[in-house]
């Protein structure tokens, strides 16, 4: 089978995914896929990228990136071809057929239904959520809200426009009145924890509104929870088959306010990512239900890590990643191999659910 793996993108998330990229590139099963790497530039260009994990690899030094190399990688011209082109200075040629498409995106333009309904105008099988989940997923007004509706517990939330913040900014300020402090101010469409920030009092408002109207124009303000952090990953069962969750993991933050980007990423310090985390029994079958619950709710496809809090009142889901991060020491693939898969069996399963 042929695959293209698509990675990089215009989102704040572009080195996140290039790291995720590097883990499948090493870890992909190379006697049963034939990979044809595409990164997509910072600026949207569509390059033919080498085939060399370690280029991608992500280190607090430097973090990974496409760049413009010149090449432009052509789509299917038509619904039904699954050619694949490049140009390049030199001229056109084929890169051959494809099978699917693997877009290991993250972020807007890529996790958000954008990318997703360029495959489907194509007719491209791909691995993972399709136009609607994907837009749901990314949005956390529009995830929280059909959660809500669905029954499952989120926590209470204020959304707030930068038209709103520009002409009557008293609203976020009821709002923390409201909800308490502290309190997560958080762009609606972005990751990775890009653009958040913790609000201990009414005098750091300003400042987190700022920082993450600079991501969105769209913003949350949510109550901050306390409680323990559990994520579990859900996958898409082969066809007759349910979808199910794995294990869980807990994010144990001791010497930070939060797991923000660097925390995920850069320097672990402070943070510890324990799989599986431990939790009682019944507890982890509420968890694993509840997840399966937000995945049908939001209509995702393939894969996804729903985020929750245990809090002293019970479970409330934080947020659902319709493609989570992938990278070595990523939560969605740790806490696969916690429940026996291995990282090549993982892309297996995506690839074989995306394809049935
Ligand atoms: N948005 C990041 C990649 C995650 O959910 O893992
Ligand atoms: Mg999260």
């Amino acid at each position: 089978l042929t695959v293209a793996l698509l990675f990089g993108g215009r989102s704040s998330e572009h080195s996140i995914s290039c790291a995720t990229a590097g883990g499948v590139l090493a870890a992909i099963d190379r006697d049963r896929y034939t990979v044809i790497p595409v990164g997509i530039t910072r600026d949207g260009a569509f390059v033919l990228e080498a085939d060399d994990p370690a280029k991608f690899a992500l280190t607090a030094s430097a973090l990974p990136e496409v760049l413009d190399n010149g090449t432009r990688v052509l789509w299917p011209d038509r619904a039904g071809s699954r050619e694949l082109t490049v140009a390049d200075a030199d001229g056109r040629r084929s890169l051959g057929t494809i099978d699917l498409v693997f877009p290991i995106l993250h972020g807007p333009f890529g996790e958000d239904g954008t990318v997703q309904g360029l495959l489907e105008l194509v007719d491209v099988p791909f691995v993972g959520s399709g136009v609607l989940a994907s837009a749901l997923g990314m949005d956390k007004h529009f995830t929280k809200t059909v959660l809500a509706h669905s029954g499952l517990p989120v926590a209470p939330w204020r959304t707030i426009t930068a038209d709103d913040w520009a002409e009557a900014p008293g609203m976020a300020y009821a709002a923390i009145e409201e909800l308490g402090l502290p309190a997560f101010v958080k762009p609606a469409r972005a990751g990775s924890s890009v653009g958040v920030s913790r609000v201990a009092s009414r005098e750091q408002l300003a400042e987190a509104m700022t920082v993450a109207l600079a991501e969105d124009d769209k913003v949350l303000i949510e109550a901050g929870l306390v409680g323990r952090e559990l994520e579990v990953a859900v996958l898409q069962g082969r066809p007759g088959q349910p979808t199910h969750a794995s294990v869980a993991g807990e994010v144990v933050v001791t010497g930070r306010e939060f797991y923000d980007f660097a925390a995920k990423y850069l320097d672990a310090a402070g943070i510890d990512l324990v799989c599986p985390a431990d939790l009682a029994p019944a507890d982890l079958a509420d968890m694993q239900a509840m997840a399966v619950r937000a995945f049908e709710a939001i209509d995702a496809s393939g894969l996804a890590r729903v985020d929750f809090f245990l809090t002293a009142t019970g479970w409330v889901i934080n947020e659902i990643n319709t493609m989570p991060g992938f990278t070595p020491i990523s939560m969605f693939p740790s806490c696969w191999l916690a429940s026996g898969y291995t990282y090549p069996q993982l892309i297996d399963e995506l690839i074989e659910v995306a394809l049935a």
